[in-house]
């Protein structure tokens, strides 16, 4: 009987292991090695989660990775961290606030000054925050719209140039497979008219579903306008990760048992959140011809969108987010 009943529950156990190793298969892990070394990467956000595993397997393959973090100490952190087991490459971290658009300005001149060449910029750096309230950059600009995607569009428009004198060279964009529920309102974008029967009545969320939207929507856009280069542009979903953008959640203790099947079948470390980041930036499988597509889980994706988009939309995109930064003032 007691034999039965170990038996029941070694196979059980064995039976979540390989279904847990099963997914993991299905997510994909980028396995090229080839060496990196003399190539540079921006990674935005690279002292947290995807981000520092991104900068971690750049530098594994020797590359020079521009670690672009809004705190310095944290940098550092990260850095020592990943230098603990990987001695090749080379890691330098650079002072980026995307919440602040003359640390944006400030950031790319002195890349623009310092590198003879950028290869690739990832633009991975995310905010989640809850809170009701309006929260906003320091330029005003509601916070996920201002950080997700006016920053990095910023930060792209102001790095072009570098870019395409280092061709061939890429932009990834780390969007979400929260986009799906995003929305573009133009009358809207910046979430001033929030009402007690808008955007307060929606998911907690939606600001983040619409600044994941609007990467992709930049990628798209920027694939476009660089179609006669040989700049690739392309957006990401990195897959619901083990990393510090779910912070400001709070959680009760009951919740975190509910969802702990959930956790364990779909909740991948930062490392395995990063192989994708990683195969879009180095992979020669993925090429010119990719450009404005979205990839997860090691292979390209296509994203049921529930807002509809057009090569106008997108457009329209581009040139109020200039406006909105400032860019058709320079
Ligand atoms: N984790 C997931 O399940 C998941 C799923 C889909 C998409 N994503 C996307 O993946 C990307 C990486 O997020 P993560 O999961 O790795 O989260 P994370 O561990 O919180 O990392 C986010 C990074 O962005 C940085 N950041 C935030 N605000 C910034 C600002 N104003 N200026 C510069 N850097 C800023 C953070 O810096 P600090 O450490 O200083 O705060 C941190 O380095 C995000 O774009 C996120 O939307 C994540």
């Amino acid at each position: 009987m007691v034999h039965n009943s170990m038996i029941v529950v070694i196979s059980t156990f064995l039976g979540l292991f390989l279904l847990r190793k099963y997914r993991e298969f299905k997510w994909g892990y980028f396995k090229n090695m080839n060496s990196l070394k003399g190539k540079t990467y921006i990674v935005t956000g690279a002292n947290s989660g995807i981000g520092k595993e991104t900068a971690r397997e750049l530098v594994k393959r020797g590359a020079c990775v521009i670690m672009a973090c809004r705190n310095m100490s944290l940098a550092q952190i990260a850095i020592d961290d990943i230098r603990k087991t990987v001695l090749t490459g080379e890691l330098i971290a650079k002072r980026l606030d995307l919440a602040s658009l003359d640390s944006i300005r400030t950031f790319s001149s002195s890349v623009i000054r310092d590198f003879p060449q950028i290869n690739v910029l990832i633009n991975n750096a995310g905010v989640y925050v809850n809170s009701k309230d309006a929260v906003t950059t320091r330029d005003g600009f509601e916070l996920h719209f201002g950080v997700n995607h006016l920053g990095h569009f910023l930060l792209t428009n102001l790095l072009l140039g570098k870019l395409s004198e280092s061709q061939p060279s890429r932009v990834v964009t780390v969007s979400s497979l929260l986009m799906q529920s995003g929305q573009i309102d133009f009358e809207n974008l910046n979430c001033e008219k929030e009402t007690v029967n808008s955007l307060s009545n929606m998911r907690s969320n939606q600001k983040y579903c619409n600044s994941k939207l609007a990467n992709f929507l930049f990628t798209r856009e920027l694939s476009r306008r660089t179609a006669e280069s040989d700049i690739t542009a392309l957006a990401v979903c990195p897959g619901f990760a083990y990393t510090n953008l779910f912070r400001d959640s709070s959680r009760k203790w009951y919740q975190y048992i509910l969802f702990s099947p959930i956790i364990y079948f779909y909740m991948r470390s930062a490392n395995q959140g990063a192989q994708t980041v990683v195969m879009c930036a180095v992979s020669d499988e993925v090429g010119k011809e990719h450009s404005g597509q979205i990839y997860r889980d090691c292979k390209q994706f296509h994203p049921k969108l529930k807002f509809t988009t057009n090569p106008a939309i997108e457009a329209k995109l581009w040139d109020v987010s200039a406006e909105m930064v400032g860019l058709l003032l320079k």
